[in-house]
């Protein structure tokens, strides 16, 4: 062995997986309804794509890891008119290249915080990455259950005394990938209680919070976000990806503590992440603009109220989820989620069995609302002949 024993021991990467699965399909001349990964195929708004042209430098030089001037204003403009928060004393951000990588790299910076704390808490199922990330940093990775007659809500306060002792972080994840659970105000101020009695770092994967129904729009009801209730030792993850369908591009921001950010600024120095000045110009464009993010969340709305029917006539879903773009499925029980998922998928319709997106939660399956409108019929058509031989 060369490797170290977190690189040996990694199980495949969920959307690898389903890539494979998708291209034994094509090559078998399936024609293929993916709801697997989370990468919608919508087009990008054409001026984010200009401004990305129109920024190729004559000479290239490395981007600073603090963000150019306008993105950094073009992002503290969204916090503003999205969650009226500016830039103060407590408050202050750094761009990313997406969630992704900073959600990996942060790990790097809390294991071992206050004492030697190794433990970083984070919802079971939910983003594969929180795990993969504390485990490549040294740490201990504690993924908390999450109930559906809770609402799927984390709750670190149910754990032993000695593992919330230990705990230096706490992930949560509302809009939630990939229940599609929201978090309210009063929850959300409690999660903050919890860290703040305990000492522990809260990170909040934010990256669905501009993906709910678009009937919110005119409410002015949409997913709460953390720092309303506090910024101290908290940090929000927020990304271009869901928002305005950048995934290829890579890019987002951490926003929060000021004193947090200050020193994540000097680590994320040293991590090689400083964003490309194109990307950043095409950012600027994205988060000055909502427009394009309402159209967005109108597609959204309307794929998942039609599967949304169709999957509840087939008893295959209660509620629907208010934000987010995915459907958890609940299976009948002992049906196994990783069988149904590969059996369904010889009749070419993807979707994420539980068990790939989670560590033992059995049971459920994951559409993502992934493609286009015209090809949701026939996808819930097979569907549905499926479900109906199947139970
Ligand atoms: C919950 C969650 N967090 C983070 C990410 C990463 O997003 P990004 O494209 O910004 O890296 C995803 C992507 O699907 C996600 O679902």
């Amino acid at each position: 062995m060369t490797l170290n024993d977190v690189t040996m021991n990694l199980p495949t990467y969920p959307m690898e997986a389903l890539a494979k699965i998708r291209q034994d399909l094509v090559d078998a001349g399936t024609r293929v309804f993916d709801f697997g990964t989370g990468d919608p195929r919508i087009p990008t708004w054409a001026p984010i794509k200009q401004a990305m042209k129109d920024s190729i430098p004559e000479i290239s030089q490395y981007p600073s890891i603090n963000g150019s001037p306008e993105l950094r204003k073009s992002i503290w403009g969204y916090c503003e008119r999205r969650f009226s928060y500016q830039e103060s004393d407590d408050l202050d951000l750094i761009p990313t290249n997406g969630s992704k990588e900073a959600v990996f790299h942060i790990a790097l910076s809390l294991v071992g915080r206050a004492g030697g704390r190794k433990s970083i808490l984070y919802p079971n199922p939910g983003y594969p990455v929180y795990k993969s990330s504390i485990l490549f940093s040294g740490g201990t990775p504690v993924p908390i259950n999450l109930d559906a007659d809770d609402g799927f809500k984390i709750k670190p306060w149910d754990l032993p005394e000695s593992v919330q002792a230990d705990a230096a972080a706490l992930w949560i994840n509302y809009p939630h990938n990939p229940t599609g659970s929201t978090a309210d105000e009063g929850y959300l101020k409690e999660i903050i209680a919890w860290c703040q009695k305990r000492d522990v770092i809260l990170l909040s994967d934010d990256c669905y919070t501009d993906i709910y129904h678009s009937s919110w729009d005119n409410s002015g009801e949409r997913p709460h976000h953390i720092l309303k209730y506090g910024h101290k030792n908290i940090l929000s993850f927020m990304s271009l990806s869901k928002r305005s369908g950048l995934t290829g591009y890579r890019s987002g921001f951490i926003l929060g503590d000021r004193k947090l950010i200050g020193s994540i600024r000097k680590a994320r120095a040293n991590f090689g992440v400083g964003t490309p000045l194109p990307i950043q110009a095409a950012a600027t464009v994205a988060w000055n603009d909502d427009e394009h993010v309402a159209e967005r969340r109108k597609i959204f709305t309307e794929r998942l109220d039609y599967c949304f029917e169709r999957l509840q006539k087939m008893n295959m879903i209660q509620d629907r989820p208010q934000a987010g773009f995915y459907l958890w499925c609940p299976l009948r029980e002992d049906d196994d989620d990783i069988t149904f998922s590969l059996d369904l998928a010889k009749h070419g319709v993807i979707t994420s069995p539980s068990q790939w997106l989670s560590e033992g939660i059995k049971g459920y399956v994951r559409l993502a609302m992934v493609p286009d409108q015209q090809d949701l019929k026939p996808a819930m058509d097979i569907m549905e002949t499926f479900v109906t031989k199947r139970y």
